[in-house]
């Protein structure tokens, strides 16, 4: 699980535009789910399109210590789930992927019951599970939390109605999961409304679940006996990552081809990419989307918030972006409460940035100026590369394996585009170095 873990990091020399073309990877956010409700199939599931980053290998680990077994070549994984026992995840494995907890709602469907650790907290705030519990409690489970450990047991699993106080994509995926292996229907108000919701009830609907409403507020799935044999699967582009390069472009300048952005699910983000100036089309097909920044972006004001709003996972990126714009932006962080950390790395870069409660209020500059930063957290330390890449003179960035995470090799993306950026370092078995969360 620790090795292979990069002591990197990544030097830019800024100010250059950026040109070309670059294939967006596969999702992360929807890849994961999908591999944790794999567990529900007794037989083989071939995904397509799965991006080689660190949570992948993550959960990879951890469905084998389940029993599983995976093979991952040329972004084809599969698993082979007829082996799998519902063993304790341990500690160490759910603490180095806050998406171990994906595995309480398969698990339990499958087995009746389920054991991980709470992934605790982490640098972009508090990630409370009360509402995976509730809504695995609303089906019929006993759920116990002493310590660290989270059970959850069933005799059996009914369908039912359950409201989510939250549109939370956790909870709604965990639900969703336990529910594919429950008697009945379970009708889901205030679902999260996630693209990456709608691909994982379409990977339920391989399986046999019967599912209406996917990508609304109010999802009803009907749970189906056993699925046997062969599934295949493919997963979409990366909207966030598709989104962290479309910063860039904003940031540094240029014109960019971005294939196979997922077009469909970035209506929001390429709003406000207009609003920043930036000139922005579909290529036919919608195979992806073409980004133009002929100037300085343009001051916006943005407000994250559950799908269809500003996803907060580009949140950081853009104040990247404000950090240069021609103006003054506001930026409103309602879903994290803790993820303007970057903004201190951003003015180590020399930005102005000033923090009132949730919201960034961020007057630009002409440039950035290089310095050292550190990567906290995943999509911040994605937004230091894209602030390094408009700053002048070298930006360094270490916590690089947080970065890794999530994003298979932003320098070679980055540096197919003219960025003036290298990942320079060694593989080590450094813990403190390896980006949890
Ligand atoms: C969140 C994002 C998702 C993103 C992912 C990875 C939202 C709504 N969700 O999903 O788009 O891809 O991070 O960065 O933007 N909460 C509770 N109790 C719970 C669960 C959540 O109070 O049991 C609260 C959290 O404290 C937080 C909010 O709900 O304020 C968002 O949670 P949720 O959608 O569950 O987070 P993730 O599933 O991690």
């Amino acid at each position: 699980m620790r090795e292979g873990i990069w002591l990197s990091v990544i030097h830019i020399h800024g100010l250059y535009r950026l040109e070309g073309e670059v294939e967006i990877q596969g999702s992360k956010n929807a890849v994961l789910p999908v591999m944790a409700a794999s567990v529900l199939h007794k037989g083989t599931v071939r995904i397509s399109n799965v991006p080689e980053i660190q949570d992948v290998f993550c959960m990879m680990e951890i469905l084998k210590l389940l029993g599983c077994v995976c093979v991952f070549r040329d972004h084809v994984l599969e698993i082979c789930t007829e082996g799998v026992r519902p063993v304790r995840i341990p500690d160490s494995c759910c603490k180095s992927m806050r998406s171990s907890i994906m595995l309480l709602g398969p698990l339990l469907g499958r087995f009746r019951e389920a054991r991980v650790s709470h992934p605790g907290g982490c640098s972009i705030g508090k990630r409370p599970v009360d509402l995976h519990l509730l809504a695995l409690e609303a089906l019929g489970a006993r759920t116990h939390v002493e310590g660290e450990s989270i059970t959850a047991q069933a005799l059996g699993l009914t369908g039912n109605r359950v409201e989510l106080a939250f549109p939370s994509v956790g909870a709604t995926e965990n639900l969703l999961m336990a529910a594919a292996a429950a008697e009945g229907t379970t009708r889901v108000e205030g679902a999260a409304m996630e693209p990456e919701i709608v691909v994982l009830c379409r990977f339920l609907k391989a399986l046999g679940a019967g599912v209406r409403g996917e990508g609304t507020g109010v999802v009803e799935i009907t749970g189906r006996k056993e699925s046997r044999g062969l599934v295949e699967f493919s997963v979409p582009g990366d909207r966030i990552v598709a989104g962290t390069y479309l910063g860039a472009v904003l940031g540094a300048g240029g014109d960019v081809v971005l294939r196979g952005a997922p077009v469909s699910q970035m209506a929001r983000v390429q709003t406000l990419v207009r609003a920043a100036g930036g000139e922005i089309r579909t290529l036919p097909g919608e195979a992806g989307l073409c980004i133009r920044q002929r100037q300085r972006a343009r001051p916006f004001s943005l407000s994250t918030g559950p799908y269809p709003r500003f996803p907060t996972d580009l949140q950081s990126v853009m104040l990247a972006v404000a950090s240069v714009a021609d103006g003054r932006s506001q930026i409103r962080e309602t879903v994290f409460e803790e993820r303007f950390a970057t903004a201190k790395e951003l003015q180590k870069m020399g930005a102005h940035i000033i923090i009132e409660d949730n919201t960034a209020y961020v007057t630009g500059r002409d440039c950035l100026e290089g310095c050292l930063v550190k990567a906290g957290d995943l999509r911040g330390g994605a937004a230091l590369v894209v602030a390094g890449l408009a700053a002048r003179g070298e930006t360094v960035i270490s916590g690089y394996p947080y970065i890794r995470r999530g994003y298979e090799d932003i320098c070679r993306d980055l540096a197919g585009l003219g960025a003036r950026i290298s990942l320079e370092g060694q593989e080590t078995n450094c813990e403190e170095e390896n980006g949890s969360f």
